[in-house]
């Protein structure tokens, strides 16, 4: 009989790839994906720890499934990802109806962990196997699927940012061997994918090809009905002189980088352990302009770093008013117990909040005006699904925005040239060329 699962995704891109990866594990075991947990058999959230309020969050929404377990003794209730590999048996302790526990290294075990919560048993795993996680997932399925795809392609982080528990969730720096990465590319290719965001914490850091991230690029790039590649999140220390010269060699690889810098004051970069300095930034980003002079460039930002001054925080707003974003994520610092910034002088939260407005007025412009600019301007356009209004179409540029287009016979995977007309809030309108 199909039983039916609920999975629930917090996080990053990479823990949106791992639930994809463990519902089709669990595919083989009898299991159907559901969207709403009313009706599951299983129930697995695939947690995110790097800020304070995504484990909050967790524990509320399992709180939520209270109700579901007492009408139905037989729910299993599984919590996967980064709060699965921090708290470990604690989340058993805190919310005793929690059956599995599994760390993100671990997925390949889900089958034999659900087995083991059916047979009425505590499953809990949260070791860093030596085997590689995705060669003991179940094989992918042929199925159809959408334009864009993400495939990650390393994991963990050996950087021990003063303020990240990623370092510590996921463990150290892993890269997947290139030619599985390129056999599984092809085949989300034949099922229809135009698009592949490669992903990794420390993605540029991938030495899984001898010609490290660009020489994976450039193999998957010889991929032919693959159009486009992008990869995230990247480190500004391992933006090596390959990889800079790909954004101008490589056709299929699009002009736009996430490419973090955190803070723009050397004095905090180096008590956040960053390992350079903000000229090594703009040096690196001067490099990737002069070959890519359209790229669009994303970055992260933590406001109320401990110890963090009002000048400092100038220092920021002064980088960012440099380097022009297309798009940005800024956050309030926030203190993860283990990591040595927890132990520092806290800044206060009203300071945080003031700090966090000035930033994100400041992105929220540059992002505006770099949206704006696109207006008259001719993009490629890569379809992706029907808009609200009849008849239309939505799909991404080449920078990554959400373009909006009248597109009667179009279908989802078409790429085609598409002239901006407007600039809206959030994305784009344009006109078939
Ligand atoms: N507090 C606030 N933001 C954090 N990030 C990571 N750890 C913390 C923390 N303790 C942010 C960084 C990182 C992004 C994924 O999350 O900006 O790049
Ligand atoms: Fe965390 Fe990124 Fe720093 Fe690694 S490089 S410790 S993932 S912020």
């Amino acid at each position: 009989m199909t039983k039916k699962l609920y999975i629930k995704t917090y996080g990053c891109q990479m823990n949106v790839y791992d639930s994809e990866r463990m519902a089709e594990a669990m595919g083989g075991e009898g299991y159907v994906t559901t969207s709403t947990p009313d009706d599951a058999d299983m129930i697995l959230l695939n947690t995110c720890h790097i800020r304070e309020k995504a484990a909050e969050k967790v524990y509320s929404e399992l709180g939520r499934y209270k109700t579901l377990k007492a009408e139905n003794p037989d729910l299993k209730i599984g919590v996967a990802g980064c709060v699965a590999q921090a708290e470990g048996a604690e989340i058993m302790r805190r919310q005793p109806m929690v059956d599995l526990v599994v760390g993100p290294q671990s997925y390949h075990r889900l089958p034999a962990l659900e087995a083991k919560a059916r047979a009425g048993q505590k499953a809990l795993d949260t070791d860093f196997p030596e085997e590689d996680k995705f060669e003991h997932l179940k094989a992918r399925p042929k199925a159809k699927r959408g334009p864009s795809a993400f495939l990650t392609v390393q994991e963990g982080c050996d950087k021990f940012c003063a303020f990240c528990v990623v370092p510590y969730t996921r463990g150290a720096e892993v890269s997947r061997p290139a030619d599985r990465i390129v056999t599984e590319a092809r085949d989300l290719v034949a099922r229809g994918v135009r698009e592949i965001t490669l992903l990794g914490q420390n993605v540029n850091a991938y030495h899984g090809h001898e010609g490290g991230l660009a020489g994976l690029i450039y193999a998957l790039s010889d991929i032919d009905d693959l159009a486009r590649i992008r990869f995230t999140t990247s480190h500004p220390n391992d933006m090596d002189e390959a990889l800079i010269a790909a954004h101008g060699d490589c056709e299929k690889l699009m002009p736009y980088l996430h490419l973090p810098v955190q803070a723009g004051s050397d004095r905090i970069l180096k008590r956040m352990n960053r390992q350079h300095t903000r000229d090594d930034y703009f040096r690196i980003i001067d490099r990737l302009r002069a070959v890519r002079p359209d790229l669009h460039l994303s970055g992260d930002f933590i406001v109320g770093f401990p110890e963090e001054t009002d000048a400092d925080f100038e220092d920021t707003l002064d980088l960012i008013e440099r380097v022009q974003y297309g798009s940005a994520f800024s956050f309030k610092y926030s203190t993860r117990p283990g990591t040595p910034a927890a132990e520092r002088d806290q800044v206060s939260e009203a300071v945080k909040d003031e700090r966090l407005q000035r930033l994100q007025a400041l992105l929220t412009r540059q992002q505006r005006a770099l949206q704006d600019a696109m207006v008259g301007r001719d993009v490629a356009v890569l379809f992706e699904k029907p808009g609200r209004m009849p008849g239309q179409m939505v799909g991404k540029s080449e920078y990554l925005h959400a373009v909006h287009v009248e597109a009667e016979g179009v279908s989802a995977g078409d790429l085609r040239r598409v002239r901006i007309v407007e600039s809206g809030p959030n994305s784009l309108k344009g006109a078939l060329i």
